[in-house]
This record gives structure tokens, sequence and C-alpha cells, in this order.
């Protein structure tokens, strides 16, 4: 995790994976979700000066930056924990027991929804967007991987197989 922070510059091999970005899109604005993604990488949220990096590197105003970060929940805007839990409660999760698991989550992680461990190790979210997994309700994302039809036992095996 890294600290909040004044300053940020890509890396010289991130920023080769922008310019490789811009070269695929056909205006440098339209590259601005997988430039994001790749500074969200090295810094582990984005700050106003990596919003305002990303806005340099695709000859934007950071206003336009600024907008995408805060409309899509990928993008964090604080320091978060190594692994990250997004938890769907939505309607078809809901029907189907996501506020039992939220209940669950919070009283494992000893925090509420948007909150870390007091370890560092875990952020997690209850968020209301569909993760497009309705069929396998209820379901949550933990990292880059899907989980669904979870129930309190499932989770629990979850946390300890994939963020010991
Ligand atoms: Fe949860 Fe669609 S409602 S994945």
């Amino acid at each position: 995790m890294s600290q909040e922070s004044q300053t940020f510059e890509f890396s010289p091999e991130n920023l080769q994976r922008c310019q490789d970005y811009l070269k695929r899109y056909p205006t440098k604005q339209a590259a601005m979700l997988p430039v994001l993604h790749v500074a969200q990488e090295q810094n582990g949220f984005v700050s106003q000066a990596v919003e305002e990096a990303v806005a340099e590197v695709l000859e934007v105003p950071s206003v336009e930056v600024h907008k995408v970060v805060t409309f899509y929940t990928l993008f964090h805007r604080h320091p978060v924990g190594r692994h990250q839990i997004r938890l769907c409660t939505n309607v078809a999760c809901w029907l189907r027991g996501s506020d039992c698991i939220r209940h669950h989550l919070e009283e494992k992680l000893g925090v509420g929804s948007g909150g870390t461990t007091s370890d560092g190790k875990i952020t997690w979210e209850a968020i209301s967007d569909c993760l497009g997994a309705c069929e396998d309700a209820p379901m949550m994302q933990l990292d880059k991987d899907y989980y669904d039809k979870l129930t309190p036992e499932k989770v629990d095996q979850i946390l300890e197989k994939h963020t010991a």
C-alpha cells in the first residue's frame, strides 16, 4: 500500500505501457481507463497527483480524469489494503442473501463497508453495482476473481485460502 503522496511519476516501464495503450486507441482520451489502471496499480490508489500525471499523458484537462475516477467504483481514491473485496448488493444478490454475507464480513473483518482491516490487509465494500454474475448470486469479487453462491462458511474458506 502506498502512502498518501503529493507527487506521482510513472515508472519508465509503466510509462511505456501507457504509450503502448495510446497507440491502440483512436484518441489519447479513449485510453483513459487502461492508463488509469496502470497508474492505480503502481500507486495503490488514484490521488490528485496521479490524476494530474494521467491527464498529462493523455493531454486532457485533469478535471476530465477526475470525472472518470469518481464515476467508476473500480478506482480507489484513498490508500487501500493489499486485498480488495467488493460484495454485490444489487437485486439478485440481495434477494439471495447478500445482507447475511455483508454482516458476516463486517463481523469477521471487524470493519464496516468501505473500511480496511486494522492490519492493512483487506479493504472491503458493499457495492450497489451489479457485477454481472446474477445467476450465481450472492457473489463478491476478491481482487481480480469472482466467488459465487456465497455462504458465511464459503466466505471464511475463501478468505483463508486467498488472503492468508
Ligand atoms: Fe449481484 Fe448481478 S445482482 S451480480
